[in-house]
């Protein structure tokens, strides 16, 4: 008779089923003692070695180790289940409390808030949208807004030339003529459109945007030129800004004026004055030169600077800032 003890084997084996940390090492002990040719199947063999009187009672301690490993390795496997399951639970588990991941989303340029303001105003008070091509003729930029050939003020516009002699459009002002020269009075439009300079500082880039705007009637005045963009101002910025109308010189209008608006300091302290826009009385030589007779019919137009009145809402104080595209800078104005 061997001297090896069920009891004996059997702690050992449990000692293995509580280190298993796995099915498949449980499996490996339920071989080593229950399986075929496991250690305690081996003592129920050799059993019929034992004496007779021994043999029953020895069968009986061999049966119960037999019992409490295959119950042990039972409960082990459904503990090590439980623990996969909880494991994969908190591996999975989704918070529904975390903010969703977003796209990042573009928005508005500034400048075309700006404008999109600018247009609604100007809607609403029955100005219609005209445009106009960005590249233009000598006649249209100048000769028929009564710019005399080789007149010094010609040189108030930093022109950029096209080798054909077409220039890019230094203004809004064509779109003038070419409205008139289209259609009869009474004419009541504005004219979005991007001109060209050549021309850089803190208030002046190369490229910008202007809305002229043209109203031709029968008995227009001054005075409803300037409640005209009174009204206008005070809609735009939706905040009392001083505003001066200044004399000044275009030879497309006569008189003609230009528009300042007071710079508001971070501290609410007023800082220099920025020049917004010009305007005026239709010249008669641009009414004659669209066919328009200037004894039946007055005008007034306007072109203003859509930059400038961004930088004045948003306070952006280098006009610049607006086409470096700085997504930093940009993302303000989402
Ligand atoms: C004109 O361009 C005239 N055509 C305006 C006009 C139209 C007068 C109709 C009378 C009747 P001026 O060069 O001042 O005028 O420009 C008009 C506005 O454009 C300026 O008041 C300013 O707001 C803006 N502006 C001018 N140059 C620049 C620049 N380089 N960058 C940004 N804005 C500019
Ligand atoms: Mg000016």
């Amino acid at each position: 008779m061997t001297t090896v003890s069920p009891q004996g084997l059997l702690e050992q084996a449990l000692e293995r089923v509580q280190h298993a940390t796995n099915e498949a090492s449980l499996d490996e002990v339920r071989v080593a003692y229950l399986g075929k040719k496991g250690l305690l199947t081996g003592l129920l063999k050799q059993l019929g070695q034992l004496p007779p009187e021994t043999r029953r009672e020895a069968g009986q301690a061999v049966n119960r180790c037999k019992q409490s490993l295959e119950s042990a390795i039972e409960s082990r496997r459904e503990t090590l289940h439980r623990q996969a399951i909880e494991a994969r639970l908190e591996s999975e588990r989704v918070d529904i409390t975390m903010p969703g991941r977003t796209l990042p989303a573009g928005g508005p340029h500034p400048v075309h808030r700006a404008l999109d303001r600018i247009l609604a105003i100007f809607g609403q008070l029955g100005f219609n949208v005209a445009t106009g091509p960005e590249v233009e003729d000598d006649r249209y930029n100048f000769g028929a807004l009564n710019f005399p050939e080789h007149h010094p003020a010609r040189a108030m516009h930093d022109t950029f030339y096209l080798p054909d002699g077409r220039v890019l459009r230094t203004h809004t002002s064509p779109v003038q003529i070419r409205v008139m020269e289209a259609a009869e009075p009474p004419v009541r439009i504005v004219a979005p459109g991007r001109v060209f300079r050549s021309d850089s500082d803190q208030t002046h880039t190369p490229q910008f945007h202007q809305v002229e705007g043209l109203l031709v009637d029968r008995d227009v005045s001054f005075a409803d030129l300037k409640g005209l963009l009174s009204a206008f101002v005070n809609a735009f910025f939706e905040e009392s800004l001083e505003v001066r109308l200044r004399p000044s010189y275009f030879p497309f209008t006569e008189p003609s004026a230009e528009v300042d608006v007071r710079w508001r300091n971070e501290d609410g302290t007023t800082g220099r004055w920025l020049e917004v826009l010009g305007c005026g009385m239709v010249h008669p030589n641009v009414l004659a030169n669209c066919d328009i007779d200037p004894e039946e019919y007055t005008g007034y137009a306007f072109g203003l600077g859509v930059e400038r009145f961004a930088m004045l809402r948003y306070r952006v104080n280098d006009l610049r800032l607006f086409f470096e595209n700085d997504l930093n800078f940009l993302g303000q104005f989402r």
